[in-house]
């Protein structure tokens, strides 16, 4: 097991990073990260959902749920977004201010590892390029699957460079259904998605 100051280590850096670059995250992110949302909703219908946005930076990911206009992604949604950096979560909160219904925008300034959210909660996960930032993923996979609802949508994209994919992907099999994976040349993540098989895990702990 590895000593809890050099994961406590890992996080400080990790918010200072993100508290410093903040400021200019949206102009040099902004383009690539959109690439991303395209593929997480496809086929998606979010209408009437409860999303986490489990490491939502600035809320690029919001800002493009309300200007999006498919018909299948309807503007009736409760969103939480949580975040490890305050001050990427202040850019959030300039940005919530330009988008109507934002009564149903939450904010946390929290850990992914430790969720400070109730049990079966939501029924859409998003993490994009977040988990790679955790000292242990599966803490933080482990966390989704606790506040997630049974079949709740999972939509992870994490940076590919030095993750154990294979090792990630046997963890999810357990505790998913229909995980599809998808590795793209001009994007640097690996993209997850499937649906969360919370009676395996009721059984499990049985
Ligand atoms: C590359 S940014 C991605 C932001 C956003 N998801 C997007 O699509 O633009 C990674 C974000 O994860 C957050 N983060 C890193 N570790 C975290 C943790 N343990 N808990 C919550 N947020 C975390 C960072 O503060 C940062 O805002």
């Amino acid at each position: 097991m590895k000593p809890l100051n050099k994961d406590l280590d890992k996080k400080k850096n990790i918010i200072e990073k993100y508290n410093s670059t903040s400021s200019f995250y949206d102009n040099r992110y902004s383009k690539i990260q959109k690439e991303k949302y395209k593929i997480l909703f496809r086929n998606c219908n979010l209408n009437y959902k409860t999303i986490l946005d489990a490491g939502c930076g600035t809320g690029l990911l919001i800002e493009y749920v309300f200007n999006i206009n498919i018909d299948n992604i309807k503007k009736k949604v409760k969103y939480v977004g949580i975040d490890i950096s305050w001050k990427m979560l202040m850019n959030f909160c300039d940005k919530s201010k330009k988008i109507k219904d934002s009564e149903d925008i939450n904010l946390i300034l929290g850990d992914i590892e430790n969720l400070p959210l109730r049990q079966e909660s939501f029924n859409v996960i998003f993490s994009i390029t977040s988990l790679q930032n955790l000292p242990v993923i599966k803490k933080g996979l482990g966390e989704f699957i606790r506040v997630g609802q049974k079949d709740s949508l999972l939509k992870l994209s994490i940076l590919r460079k030095q993750l154990k994919v294979d090792d990630l992907i046997a963890y999810l099999k357990t505790n998913t259904l229909n995980l599809k994976t998808e590795f793209l040349e001009n994007i640097e993540d690996v993209i997850i998605q499937g649906s969360l098989n919370k009676k395996n895990i009721i059984e499990e702990n049985i």
